[in-house]
């Protein structure tokens, strides 16, 4: 019975290492200890062994079994082990760069975003941001934007549902709606309200309106807005800046005209045209590209600053309508398709 035992052994140990397949290991398992195993049928053979042997051969047995049993364990781990290998793959080091690094790139609105208040903070202007859920109170009512208005028009203008509460924007009235802002002219008004003159701030943002998408226009798109106030503000000032950061933009030879217009926050208020010949695809002599001011006493007073000591200029401008002209793109959906071949030019 030891031979046996001991032949069983030698040949487990010989033939287990060269199992590699599951198929194979299941079979193997089934020669030494299935129901008809070379094992099993030894241990059948132990109601053969004498009674007083019984103690000494059944010892035998069961140290064979556990031997036996630790090589089919060792070839099951390491058949395992190489299925697990073979689908993981070619070991990985996390800590490397990635071979197929795509270095992302500044979107262009973000490029002239950053150009323009770079631009501006030379000049003393601080960035300020405002909350694009606005109320009517900062959107309409304090920039001198009557009831009737039709900017204010549910047609124009995204109104929140009444039952729709933003702890983070408090209303003036309780009556009056939330909306997404229509311009940035908004911030103005919470500037005016927070800070002490002399006030120089320039606010970019997102904007909504309820525009069919064209090549030209999109129902949210952004916008800059620039607000001075101080002691003895002009026209003059007011073009003089305009004319310092659209050269800086877009180069020397950009030049700049006001034309009258109505705004109902700016007294007198202009719509500022550019041109800018120089630049490919620019096709018009003059282009208009926002609109502009002077800070109406009616706002001054709304907000409690006196409009017989302060005075100041606002204008607003689109981004989108700046980034077209710099890089020559002649449609505005261009920015909000994410496509990789036109993002990449801006790198
Ligand atoms: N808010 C205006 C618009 O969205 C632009 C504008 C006009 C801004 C006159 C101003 C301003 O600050 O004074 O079309």
């Amino acid at each position: 019975m030891q031979d046996l035992l001991s032949a069983l052994l030698a040949k487990a140990s010989s033939e287990m290492p060269a199992v590699t397949t599951r198929p194979d290991f299941e079979a193997a398992k089934a020669r030494y200890v299935g129901p008809n195993g070379e094992l099993t049928a030894l241990m059948k053979q132990m109601s053969a062994v004498p009674k007083e042997q019984k103690p000494a051969i059944g010892k035998l047995v069961n140290e064979a079994k556990t031997a036996l049993q630790a090589h089919l364990d060792a070839a099951l781990s390491r058949i395992e082990a190489a299925a697990l290998a073979a689908q993981l793959g070619p070991a990985v080091d996390p800590t490397l760069p990635s071979p197929d690094r795509v270095l992302g790139t500044q979107h262009p609105l973000t490029l002239v975003r950053e150009e323009m208040t770079r631009i501006l903070r030379k000049v003393g202007f601080t960035v300020v941001e405002g909350p694009e859920v606005e109320t009517e109170y900062y959107c309409f009512d304090a920039l001198n934007t009557p009831a009737d208005h039709p900017a204010r028009d549910a047609q124009d203008t995204f109104y929140l549902p009444e039952t729709a509460r933003f702890g983070n924007v408090a209303k003036k009235n309780p009556d009056e709606k939330y909306l997404l802002r229509t311009h940035t002219s908004s911030v103005q008004i919470r500037t005016l309200l927070k800070g002490q003159p002399p006030i120089r701030i320039v606010s970019p943002g997102r904007v909504y309106r309820r525009d069919t998408t064209d090549a030209t226009h999109s129902a949210n798109f952004h916008q800059l807005e620039c607000l001075y106030v101080d002691k003895n503000v002009t026209v003059r000032d007011l073009k003089a800046l305009l004319d310092y950061i659209f050269a800086s933009l877009l180069g020397k030879d950009t030049k700049t005209r006001f034309r009258p217009h109505y705004f109902g926050y700016t007294e007198p208020s202009f719509e500022v045209d550019l041109s800018a010949r120089h630049l490919p695809k620019v096709n018009k002599e003059w282009i208009e590209i926002g609109g502009c001011g002077m800070v109406d006493p009616i706002v001054f007073k709304d907000v409690g600053y006196d409009p017989e000591v302060w005075s100041g200029y606002a204008f607003g401008m689109g981004l989108e309508r700046l980034a077209m002209l710099l890089y020559g793109i002649d449609d505005i959906r261009y920015f909000y398709q994410n496509d990789a071949r036109f993002l990449r030019q801006f790198a």
